[in-house]
């Protein structure tokens, strides 16, 4: 069984992750997803998420592409986990392209295309410049 790993925090779930996730499956069988825990999103990553981490984690677990959720807590653990669960390859959206390089001695390594004109922090920064317009991408 091929396993695969992503990490993210995938807050205000939009289609860009879920063609990450679906992508990263299809390299695989078995999909696991490393996601930022709430603390680790404010101390190390600047964000301060709208969705708390257990509603994060259910709505992932629903997904038919995720068969396992696991917390990302720092940034150093990738290497323990990719050995702990035994990955055979690491996916991350392009704009990380080369962050984890770090991990081939490890596991496969691959950097996916974004989704196009989509992001977390865009549908934060419409609702607040723009409150009650539709966002969508066309
Ligand atoms: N991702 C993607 N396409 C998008 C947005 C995100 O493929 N349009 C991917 C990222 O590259 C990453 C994963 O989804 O591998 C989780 O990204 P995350 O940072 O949680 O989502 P963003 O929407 O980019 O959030 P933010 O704007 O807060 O950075």
């Amino acid at each position: 069984m091929k396993k695969i790993i992503t990490y993210g925090t995938f807050d205000l779930f939009h289609i860009g992750h879920l063609n990450l996730l679906k992508r990263s499956k299809s390299l695989g069988d078995y999909l696991i997803v490393g996601l930022s825990s709430d603390e680790f999103n404010l101390a190390e990553k600047n964000k301060q998420t709208v969705i708390c981490y257990e509603d994060r984690k259910q709505i992932l677990e629903a997904l038919r592409c995720v068969d396992l959720v696991i917390p990302e807590n720092n940034w150093e653990q990738k290497i323990s986990d990719v050995q702990e669960f035994k990955i055979d390859t690491f996916v991350m959206g392009h704009d990380w392209m080369g962050k984890f390089d770090f991990l081939s001695p490890y596991c496969e390594v691959c950097y996916l295309p974004r989704t196009e004109a989509i992001s977390s922090s865009e549908i934060k920064r419409h609702i607040h410049t723009t409150p009650g317009t539709m966002y969508g991408r066309i």
